[in-house]
C-alpha cells in the first residue's frame, strides 16, 4: 500500500492538464457500446474507474482498442451485448455499477455485478428499487441492497420513478434501463442533478423530453456512432483550483475543463468566498460545455453552503473542506448527507483528518463547521481508500508547517493517475 510525503513548499506554477472527465467518459464507453457502428473517444479518463466499466464491456462482447488519447468502441447497437462469462467487476466505481446495473437489467440474459470493498458497502438499494418497478429482476446481499448485484435479464415496462434523492447516478441507471423499456420511463428528481446522460443523449439523437427536475424517454429506439471528445475532469482540477487559491502566489493555467453548469458549484463557491479565477476560451464540444482555466491566489473567507448548492458541488466537498480551513472565518455546510454514502464516509473522513493538521472542523449530521484561518501542522493521514479525501489531504499539506504523511494513496489512480507528478511539476516551475 503505498503512502504520499508532501512537504510544504510553493508556490504552483504553471500548465497542469487533467484526466478526462470521469463521469462523461463512463457514458461516451456505455452509450458509444449500445450505438450502431464504430465511434473514437478522444480524451477518456484513464483512471481505474472507467477502466473497470470499458473491461465490463468488452466483457459483455464490445470491441474496443484502447489507446493512451482515445479508445476505438465497435458498437453493437441496442440489443448486441452478449452474456459474459464472469462477475462484473466495477472496482471503485460507483458510477459503473449503478449505470451498467440499468443497461443489464433489460437484456436477455444473466450477469452478476461486483466491486471492491468499498463499493460493497454503498447503497444499491437506490437503483435496485426503481428498476424493479419497471420488472427487473435483481437480487443482492441485504434485501438487494448491496453488491454483488445478480441481474437476470428481463422483458421491462417503462415508470414513472421520482426518486427521494438527486443522483445522476440513478437517474442514469433509470434513463438507461429505459432505453429497453417499452413505453416511457420517467425519473424526476427534487433538485437537478449533472445532466451528463441527458446532454450525451441528445449528441447521439436520442429522443428525450425534459420538463423541470423530470426527464422521459422511449424505449427501443436505436442510434448510430458517434465519435465524441471528453473535456478535463472539473473535479480533478478543483484540487490544483484550490491549492493555487490557497498557496501564496500561485498561478495555475488549466485548459480544456469541462464547464457543465450541473458541475460548476465549486467554482461559483469559490468566487463567492474571494477566489481568482478566470475563464478563457469558452466552447462546446461534444455537446458540453468547455473552457480554459486561469487560477492567481487570493483570500478566501468563509461561507455557508446549502442543501441547493450541493449537488452542483457533490464530490468537490473533501477539497472545499480544505479551502474552508485556509479561508478567514467561519464556513458552514448543511444538507449534505449525501456525502456520508460516497466512497467512504466523507464528512467523518474530512473532520477526522483535517482536525490532525490543527483545523477547526466540526462534523453535523449533514455536514461540516469549520472555523478558518488557523495554521496547519503537518500530520500523518488516511485517505480511508478514498481519492478524493487523499489528494485534498495532499493539497492540505502544501500550507502546513511541517511535511504531512498520507497513507493509503493507490486509489488516486481511481480518478487520477499521475496526480502527485504534476503536483510536483507544478511546485518544480515555480524554482
Ligand atoms: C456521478 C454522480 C454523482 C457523483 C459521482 C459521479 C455520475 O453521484 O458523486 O462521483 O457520474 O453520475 P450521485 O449521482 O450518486 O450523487
Amino acid at each position: 500500500m503505498s503512502s504520499l510525503t508532501i512537504t510544504p513548499k510553493g508556490p504552483l506554477r504553471g500548465t497542469v492538464h487533467v484526466p478526462g472527465d470521469k463521469s462523461i467518459t463512463h457514458r461516451a464507453l456505455i452509450l458509444s457500446a449500445l450505438a450502431e457502428g464504430d465511434s473514437t473517444i478522444r480524451g477518456y479518463c484513464r483512471g481505474e474507474d472507467c477502466l473497470h466499466t470499458l473491461s465490463a464491456l468488452q466483457k459483455l462482447g464490445i470491441p474496443i482498442e484502447i489507446e493512451p488519447d482515445q479508445v476505438h468502441v465497435s458498437g453493437k447497437g441496442l440489443w448486441g451485448l452478449t452474456e459474459p462469462a464472469e462477475p462484473l467487476d466495477c472496482g471503485n466505481s460507483g458510477t459503473g455499477l449503478r449505470l451498467l446495473t440499468g443497461v443489464l437489467a433489460g437484456q436477455q440474459f444473466f450477469t452478476v455485478l461486483t466491486g471492491d470493498a468499498s463499493l460493497r458497502s454503498r447503497p444499491m438499494g437506490r437503483i435496485v428499487t426503481p428498476l424493479q418497478l419497471m420488472g427487473a429482476h435483481i437480487q443482492g446481499r441485504k434485501g438487494g441492497n448491496l453488491a454483488p448485484l445478480a441481474v437476470t435479464g428481463s422483458r421491462l415496462k417503462g415508470s414513472d420513478y421520482v426518486s427521494p434523492v438527486s443522483s445522476a447516478q440513478i437517474k442514469s441507471a433509470v434513463l438507461l434501463a429505459g432505453l429497453f423499456a417499452e413505453g416511457e420511463t420517467r425519473f424526476s428528481e427534487p433538485l437537478q442533478s449533472r445532466d451528463h446522460t441527458e446532454r450525451m443523449f441528445r449528441f447521439f439523437g436520442i429522443p428525450f423530453d425534459v420538463e423541470g427536475n423530470s426527464i422521459r424517454v422511449t424505449g427501443g429506439q436505436s442510434f448510430q456512432a458517434k465519435d465524441l471528445f471528453v473535456p478535463g475532469d472539473l473535479s480533478a482540477a478543483a484540487f490544483f483550483i484550490v491549492g493555487a487559491s490557497i498557496v501564496p502566489d500561485s498561478e495555475v493555467r488549466i485548459p480544456n475543463i469541462g464547464l457543465n453548469p450541473a458541475r460548476t458549484g465549486i467554482l461559483d463557491i469559490l468566487t463567492e468566498m474571494g477566489a481568482n479565477i478566470q475563464i478563457d476560451n469558452q466552447r462546446d464540444e461534444s455537446g458540453e460545455p468547455v473552457g480554459d482555466l486561469v487560477i492567481r491566489t487570493a483570500p478566501l473567507h468563509g461561507i455557508a453552503i446549502g442543501a441547493s448548492q450541493v449537488p452542483t458541488t457533490i464530490d468537490e466537498f473533501p477539497i472545499f473542506c480544505v479551502a474552508a480551513a485556509l479561508a478567514q472565518g467561519k464556513t458552514t455546510v448543511t444538507g449534505a448527507e449525501e456525502l456520508r454514502v460516497k466512497e467512504t464516509d466523507r464528512i467523518q473522513a474530512m473532520a477526522t483528518e483535517l482536525k490532525k493538521l490543527n483545523v477547526a472542523i466540526e462534523e453535523t449530521p449533514d455536514g461540516f463547521v469549520v472555523q478558518g484561518g488557523s495554521s496547519l501542522q503537518g500530520g500523518h493521514c488516511q485517505s480511508y481508500g478514498d481519492h478524493r479525501v487523499a489528494m485534498a489531504m495532499a493539497i492540505a499539506g502544501l500550507t502546513a508547517e511541517s511535511p504531512t504523511v498520507i497513507d493509503d494513496t493507490d486509489c488516486i489512480e481511481t480518478s487520477f493517475p499521475g496526480f502527485h507528478g504534476k503536483l510536483l511539476e507544478l511546485l518544480t516551475n515555480s524554482n
